[in-house]
């Protein structure tokens, strides 16, 4: 890729670091599946261990920022402008499966603004870059969403709330709005990480993706990917404030519009 700054290059070296035990950790997950404790706690282990050795990293590189992450919350830094959004392990339940669809999250935000986001899935090596102004890359790659034009030709993903995420309100709602798109849609996905779901869009994977309740480490460095990719991301009400309310639909810029309108009619 042409032009990468210092910080997205220890954001890379972080993740690739993490990644190499986190891969490991994920190779012993499978063993784990048939005994009587289970793997939840191997799992939880392991997302603190991938947090911590992201933290110990950026720390190191840039000791003044803060950080705000899934596992150890929030820590003021020295710098009050600039702090990590951060998430060890998005796609926890497929990790704790045995299924190789999970990723890191790594988000820089500046006054409010996030700069540099970073997505990386270690099993398949994908590593997910952008800068705000200076596009995005998937393994110096350079991405752009997809240019299907129409609904009927696009391929959507989304999360399904389950048992303890939303309450029955949200899983009608939710009935609701899969119903209205799998009628005029190409398909639905439900792969189960968000971050991820955000990096195809912005790959041209996926035309669109939208979902609620979600958290800022969730989705923080996939809003840049798309955004820097050339799609478009809001709240599924229109508004911007997707890291304070968790509701987002990200698409190609053709079928944001279409995919937000008929989400919304679904709820009536
Ligand atoms: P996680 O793996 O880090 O928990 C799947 O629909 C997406 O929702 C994943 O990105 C998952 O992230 C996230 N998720 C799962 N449970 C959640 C919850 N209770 N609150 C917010 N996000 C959640
Ligand atoms: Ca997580």
């Amino acid at each position: 890729m042409a032009l990468r700054s210092a910080t997205l290059n220890v954001m890379m070296k972080a993740a690739r670091q993490a990644g190499v035990r986190l891969k490991r950790d994920y190779g012993e997950v499978d063993q784990l599946q048939v005994s009587r404790k289970g793997p939840a706690d191997f799992v939880t282990a392991a997302d603190t261990r991938t947090e911590k050795i992201l933290k110990n990293e950026l720390q190191r590189a840039r000791p003044d920022f803060g950080f705000l992450m899934e596992e150890a919350g929030h820590a003021v830094g020295k710098d009050g402008a600039r702090r990590w959004i951060i998430d060890p392990i998005d796609g926890t339940s497929n990790f704790v499966h045995g299924i190789a669809h999970f990723a890191m999250s790594i988000a820089l935000e500046d006054q409010g603004e996030i700069v540099a986001g970073l997505v990386f899935d270690p099993i398949n090596e994908l590593m997910f870059v952008a800068e705000k102004g200076q596009g995005a890359y998937l393994n110096e790659r350079r991405l752009r969403v997809s240019s299907r034009l129409r609904m009927a030709d696009s391929l959507f993903a989304t999360g399904i709330p389950f048992l303890g995420r939303g309450e029955a309100p949200d899983h009608e709602r939710f009935l609701k709005e899969m119903g209205a798109i799998m009628a005029v849609s190409a398909g639905i996905r439900r792969f189960g990480s968000a971050s991820l779901d955000l990096a195809y869009v912005a790959a041209g994977r996926f035309e669109g993706f939208w979902e609620t309740g979600l958290q800022p480490w969730d989705i923080a460095a996939g809003i840049l990917l798309v955004r820097e990719a050339g799609g478009l991301v809001t709240e599924i009400d229109g508004g911007a404030k997707m890291l304070q309310s968790g509701s987002i639909v990200a698409a190609n810029p053709a079928v944001h519009g279409p995919l937000r309108e008929a989400i919304l009619r679904a709820r009536g």
